[in-house]
C-alpha cells in the first residue's frame, strides 16, 4: 500500500502556495505542513511560515495538503516535493498537529526525494489520539464521538474519514491493528509487516524536535506528542516514550536516535499548537538554521533573555501566534471547533447512513 502513494501513476492535483524569502545564509529551506481543516491560504498559517522565515532568515514554502484522506496525500506531497528545485540539496519540516504524521509518511514511504535534515514537530498525534480531534461538547460532537468509537475501525470509517487513520482506541487494539488504515503502518507496529527500510529512512534525520504542549486538549494523552501513550488495554497511566514497544523494540528507529542524541522532548506552555514567539525562537528557529548561523542566533538570544520587555510579552505573543495559527484551534476552553467540511460532511452522511437503517 505505501508504493501506492508514492506511485507516479497517481495524479496530482494539488497546488502550492509557496512563500519564498531571501536566502541569507547557506541554511536548506523549510517545509510546513498544515494541520487537518487548514490551508495555506489561511492567514494564520501564512504569517506563521513567514514568521518562522523572518526569524531564521531562512527560505520556508507552505506546501498545501488538502481535506482529502491519506490516499489522496502522500503522492502528490512527495511529487511536489520532488518537483521544487529548491529542495534538491535537502530541506527541513515544520509539522503542525496531523501534518506531522505526513510528513513521516512522507520520510517512510516515499523513494527517492531530496533528504530531510531536521523535523521539528508541534503537537504531533505520534502514537495516536484517544478522542476525535477537533470536537468539542455539543450536541454533534456527542453523537460524533459516540459513532466514532463504534464504528471507527470499519472500512467504511477509515476510508473516508481522515483522523480515523490515527485514531487508537487503548480498549480495542486488536481492532486498531487489523483496521486501522494508517498509523500501524507508519509506526511499523504490525508484528508481520515491520518495514526495516521505514525505520532506516526515519533514523537518519539529524534531529527530531517533539514539542508537546502542556495544556494540550485536542490530543488525547498530550504525551503523543512525544510518542508517549496509553498502555494497550486501558485509559490507564501514560507510558512514558523511552517505556513503549515502539521505542524498547526500535520498529522506527526511535531509540536508535535518541541514543544518539538526536531527539529534543521540548514541552511547552499552551494549548494544542499554541506556542509563544520566545518558545518558536528558542525551540523551532534554531534547527532551521545552518550551524554557522545558530551560533550567531544563540549568541544574540542569550543577550536578549536578559530583556525584560520580552518576558514581560510573553503571554500576549502567544495569544497571538495562537490566533494567527491555525483555524483548527481551539482557544481558551471554547467547545466550538471549525470542522473541515470533508469531516462535517463524512458525519452527517454518516449519520444519514445510520438513520436510514
Ligand atoms: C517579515 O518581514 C517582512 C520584511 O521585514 C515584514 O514586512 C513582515 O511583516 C514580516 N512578517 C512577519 C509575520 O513577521
Ligand atoms: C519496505 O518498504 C520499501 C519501500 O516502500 C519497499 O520497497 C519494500 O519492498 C518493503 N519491504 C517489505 C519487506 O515489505
Amino acid at each position: 500500500m505505501a508504493d501506492h502513494h508514492c506511485s507516479p501513476l497517481v495524479v496530482s492535483a494539488f497546488v502550492i502556495v509557496a512563500l519564498a524569502f531571501v536566502p541569507i545564509s547557506s541554511s536548506v529551506p523549510f517545509i510546513v505542513l498544515h494541520g487537518i481543516g487548514d490551508q495555506c491560504a489561511n492567514r494564520g498559517i501564512k504569517r506563521f511560515t513567514e514568521r518562522l522565515g523572518n526569524l531564521s532568515k531562512v527560505e520556508g514554502f507552505c506546501i498545501e495538503i488538502g481535506d482529502g484522506t491519506w490516499d489522496s496525500w502522500f503522492m502528490p506531497l512527495q511529487e511536489q516535493v520532488k518537483n521544487m528545485k529548491e529542495l534538491r540539496k535537502g530541506y527541513n519540516i515544520v509539522g503542525l498537529s496531523q501534518g506531522n504524521l505526513i510528513g513521516r509518511g512522507v520520510i517512510e514511504f516515499c523513494e527517492g526525494g531530496p533528504p530531510v535534515k531536521n523535523f521539528i514537530s508541534l503537537g504531533g498525534p505520534h502514537a495516536g489520539t484517544a478522542s476525535v480531534p477537533l470536537c468539542g461538547s455539543g450536541v454533534f460532537c456527542i453523537i460524533a464521538d459516540m459513532l466514532i468509537k463504534s464504528e471507527i475501525y470499519t472500512d467504511y470509517v477509515q476510508a473516508h474519514l481522515a483522523p480515523s487513520g490515527y485514531l487508537k482506541l487503548p480498549s480495542n487494539i486488536p481492532a486498531y491493528l487489523e483496521h486501522c488504515s494508517f498509523l500501524p503502518k507508519l509506526n511499523n507496529e504490525l508484528p508481520d509487516e515491520r518495514n526495516s527500510t521505514y525505520k532506516e529512512r526515519f533514523s537518519s534525520l539529524q534531529n527530531l524536535v517533539l514539542i508537546m504542549f502542556e495544556h494540550d486538549t485536542v490530543l488525547i494523552p498530550k504525551e503523543t506528542s512525544w510518542f508517549g501513550y496509553y498502555p494497550d488495554g486501558a485509559f490507564n497511566e501514560v507510558v512514558p516514550p523511552q517505556k513503549t514497544k515502539l521505542y524498547e523494540e526500535d520498529w522506527i528507529g526511535l531509540k536508535t536516535l535518541d541514543d544518539a542524541g538526536k531527539v529534543k522532548y521540548i514541552s511547552v506552555p499552551g494549548n494544542h499548537l499554541g506556542i509563544s514567539r520566545s518558545d518558536t525562537k528558542k525551540y523551532v528557529v534554531p534547527y532551521l538554521q545552518d550551524k554557522a548561523s545558530k551560533e550567531e542566533y544563540i549568541e544574540k538570544t542569550s543577550a536578549a533573555k536578559v530583556d525584560p520587555d520580552a518576558v514581560s510579552s510573553q503571554s500576549h505573543e502567544r495569544m497571538e501566534l495562537l490566533r494567527e495559527i491555525s483555524t483548527e484551534v481551539l482557544t481558551e476552553g471554547s467547545s466550538s471547533y471549525n470542522w473541515p467540511a470533508s469531516v462535517r460532511n463524512f458525519f452527517s452522511e454518516l449519520l444519514g447512513v445510520v438513520g436510514n437503517k
